[in-house]
């Protein structure tokens, strides 16, 4: 589908990039946005400013969080080119999301185009490394209606806006809580959907933990929490030595691309992996004996984030004494590189825009 781009305001103050950047404050001049009808489809695809919406008040999204979004960055590359990290994957992630939350699919080729060329069009809000411009795709059920039933009308839209790096103080390890009182999907629910109410749904419980000096949960399995399931907004793995373990797939946690880009590259780096169903009770006894040698969260924002400690049931478990492991330094250091176009991509997984 072709996208039309419309001018910017001649009056559009010129707004200088911050030295000072955190996540999801600032967000650049033009965004994306098309349309669905049951009667037009996908229509008028364009790029223009960024503005607000105005909606009515009925609008299911307000009503029934009938809502997805993604999260993929825009990395300034050292000839002043920038990447984009498999933003294929992300597009059909979201449209992974949309079939769950019964929401209409968009097209992955207007998705991705548009993505491109945003990115190409806000060039300037592109930040050097280790900062980096955060790409926010999202899908609304725009219905002025309040019947509980699948919107007629969704809006699709894009925005970006320069964030910093997530380790803004050096990269350090992270104390996670895992939390036996609250859980976050059970199988058959929306957990490996990125819909919004499984953020909503975790709010309480993260600022209760941050008031016991935590960063980020764990989540267990939602029957028997029993089974580690992820942390936060990343997938967890586990390391033995040389080998790299996290958990299964079982549909109730989010399939990270950064963990699938882990499983893909590990091996060429020296590591062998496995996926598996993980026993809390099992982890933190090879913590204690010394066995777990690093656990590491895997995402978009923080990239690879080594944690330091667990909390759990009124216990503190240290990591390999709260020091960074050289496995996490290393696949940091690996996919940084890739991202930012440092290295050669053997993989195929960038995509410049020029
Ligand atoms: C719940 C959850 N798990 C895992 C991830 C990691 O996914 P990715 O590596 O694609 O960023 C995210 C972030 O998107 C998330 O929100």
């Amino acid at each position: 589908m072709t996208i039309t781009i419309d001018p910017l305001p001649e009056d559009l103050p010129q707004r200088a990039l911050p030295e000072k950047l955190g996540f999801g404050q600032i967000f650049s001049d033009r965004m994306f946005t098309q349309e669905w009808t049951t009667a037009e489809g996908w229509h008028n695809a364009r790029i223009g400013p960024y503005k607000p919406f105005s909606l009515d008040p009925s609008t299911a999204v307000f009503h029934y969080a009938q809502e997805i979004f993604e999260g993929t960055k825009a990395y300034r590359r050292p000839d002043g080119k920038i990447n984009l990290f498999r933003p294929w994957e992300n597009a059909a992630r979201f449209n992974r999301s949309a079939r769950r939350m019964a929401m209409q699919e968009v097209d992955p080729e207007t998705h991705v185009e548009a993505m491109l060329k945003l990115v190409e069009l806000e060039n300037r809000w592109v930040p050097d490394a280790p900062a980096s411009l955060y790409i926010r795709p999202t899908l609304i059920a725009t219905e002025p209606a309040l019947g509980v039933h699948a919107s007629s009308r969704f809006l699709h839209f894009i925005i970006v806006g320069p964030v910093g790096a997530y380790f803004a103080t050096g990269f350090n390890p992270v104390p996670v809580y895992i939390s036996d009182q609250y859980v976050r999907a059970v199988r058959g629910g929306t957990g490996e959907a990125k819909t919004g109410g499984n953020y909503a749904a975790s709010l309480l419980v993260g600022e209760e933990v941050a008031k016991l000096g935590y960063q980020q949960v764990l989540w267990l399995d939602g029957v028997e929490r029993k089974y580690v399931e992820e942390v936060g907004a990343m997938n967890i793995a586990f390391a033995y030595g040389k080998h790299i373990i996290t958990p299964q797939l079982t549909g109730t946690i989010l399939p990270g691309i950064t963990r699938k880009s882990v499983l893909e590259m590990a091996p060429d780096l020296g590591y062998t992996v496995s996926e598996e169903r993980i026993e809390i009770a099992q982890v933190l006894a090879d913590i204690e004996r010394g066995e777990i040698t690093e656990v590491f969260g895997m995402g978009t924002a923080a990239v690879i984030a080594p944690v330091g400690k667990f909390g759990y049931a009124g216990k503190e478990y240290a990591i390999g004494g709260g020091q960074v492991g050289p496995i996490s330094k290393h696949l940091y250091q690996y996919l940084t590189d890739l991202q930012y176009g440092r290295i050669p991509d053997p993989y195929g997984w960038t995509v410049v825009v020029e």
